[in-house]
């Protein structure tokens, strides 16, 4: 029997992923299926399975601790530019990833972004001072992005004054994430971006500053803490990671207040909310659609299915986050949902490591907004609205409002 097809970039699921992981998640929670080059996938859509694929050992991500010769030789070359997609901690197992995700581990810690509680709330301030007189704006472009950028470069030290440029280049990365295929233009932009970022590590290796790009050069001229490539794979991921994320859940969650006018209505009455406001936007937008790939290191029974050794699996955080069976009435924005463990940011050893920040930047975000514009509105019919296609993420292409 031939396997459904799985197309993300399917216009109609690009519109509405719930609908089409609600049917999933009824009728084959477990399923295996192709995508559109022809690779195999499994796609897991319940809560519990979800969860248990997060932490279970034997799903790894670097397919050369799950995969025979015979399969890894089936895989679909990838150019030798694209290999930072594959040396940062996102795509590595124990003990890289240890290894890789505590050189860094120490700047994302609650205690640790707690202290950028001021930085972020001028960068949101500033945002908005520049649009304040002209009762509209872009929320994608002139909020949303912005802010998680102008934080993420600071802390990496890298100059804010260049965020299209990057923004350009993640766009085009984002559609090469695997197990897309690399296309020229994500080629050229991984190519450009490591140059660009090679740039950076050689100022900071004549000119050491107090940031993390300092920290990692120094961290790979120790020698045996981070090859060059890994040096590369880790400020590309927390440059791209930093924001793409982020910038999602403030401009889908500024969309889902507007569109629910009697939760913004309780926030507007009630800003000690905001923590819990910020969970429900997490779970009920999940700004990550689906995980990065892992690969079964073994036979992996997940109910009465059995994903065999070296296959790829793709865990669907959106379906998860909007599973009956965990969480009551999951398609309702309830801003004061108790007992709310969403999946937004994974779980396990992979779990969101720029989780706080996210978290601090989200509740600066609505919160400024919610108190310096207080006839927020949408600026157009929701129906125009249009969600940029990616695999992974999900991202609104542009939310105007008025005020
Ligand atoms: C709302 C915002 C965010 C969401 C929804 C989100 C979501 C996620 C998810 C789902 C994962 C796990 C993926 C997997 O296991 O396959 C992850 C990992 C990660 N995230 Fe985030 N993220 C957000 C913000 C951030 C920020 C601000 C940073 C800052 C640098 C960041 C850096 C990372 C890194 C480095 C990892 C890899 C961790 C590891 O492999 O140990 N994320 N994120």
């Amino acid at each position: 029997m031939s396997l459904p097809l799985f197309n993300p970039f399917d216009p109609q699921y690009v519109a509405d992923p719930h609908a089409y992981y609600a049917r999933l998640r009824q009728t084959a929670p477990v399923q295996r299926a192709v995508l559109p080059d022809g690779q195999v996938v499994w796609l897991l859509t319940r809560y519990d399975d979800v969860e248990a694929a997060f932490t279970d050992p034997r799903m790894v991500k670097d397919p050369r601790n799950a995969c025979s010769p015979e399969q890894l030789a089936r895989m679909p070359a990838r150019p030798q530019s694209t290999r930072y997609t594959r040396t940062n901690m996102l795509s590595r197992d124990a003990p890289d990833h240890t290894r890789l995700r505590r050189l860094v581990s120490k700047a994302f810690t609650p205690r640790m972004v707690e202290q950028l509680r001021p930085r972020v709330q001028a960068i949101a301030d500033a945002l908005l001072d520049a649009v304040a007189a002209r009762g509209e704006m872009n929320v994608i472009d002139e909020y949303a992005f912005p802010l998680p950028i102008t934080v993420i470069a600071e802390m990496l030290g890298v100059p804010v004054a260049d965020r299209d440029q990057f923004r350009e280049w993640s766009d085009a990365i984002l559609t090469a994430i695997p197990p897309q295929p690399a296309t020229p233009v994500a080629v050229a932009a991984l190519e450009g971006l490591a140059q660009y970022l090679e740039g950076r590590f050689e100022e900071r290796r004549r000119a050491p500053a107090e940031d993390l790009i300092t920290g990692l050069v120094q961290a790979e001229e120790a020698g045996d803490k981070l090859s060059k490539d890994e040096l590369q794979g880790m400020a590309y991921v927390l440059l791209v990671a930093g924001y793409e994320t982020t910038a999602n859940l403030i401009g889908s969650g500024v969309l889902a207040l507007l569109q629910h006018p009697n939760q913004l209505a309780k926030l507007w009455a009630d800003p000690t909310l905001m923590p819990s406001a910020v969970e429900e936007l997490l779970r009920f937008t999940s700004p990550v659609k689906t995980s990065t790939l892992r690969y079964a290191a073994a036979d992996v029974s997940v109910g009465d299915v059995v994903i065999p050794k070296g296959e790829m699996v793709l865990v669907i955080i959106t379906a998860a986050n909007r599973d009956p069976a965990r969480f009551p009435s999951p398609d309702t924005l309830d801003i004061t949902r108790s007992d709310n463990k969403h999946l937004a940011f994974g779980h396990g050893v992979h779990y969101c490591l720029g989780a706080p920040l996210a978290r601090l930047e989200g509740e600066i975000a609505f919160g400024t907004l919610l108190r310096r514009l207080p006839d927020l509105r949408l600026g157009v019919a929701s129906e125009t609205l249009t969600w940029r296609p990616s695999f992974g993420v999900r991202g609104l292409e542009r939310l105007p409002v008025r005020f």
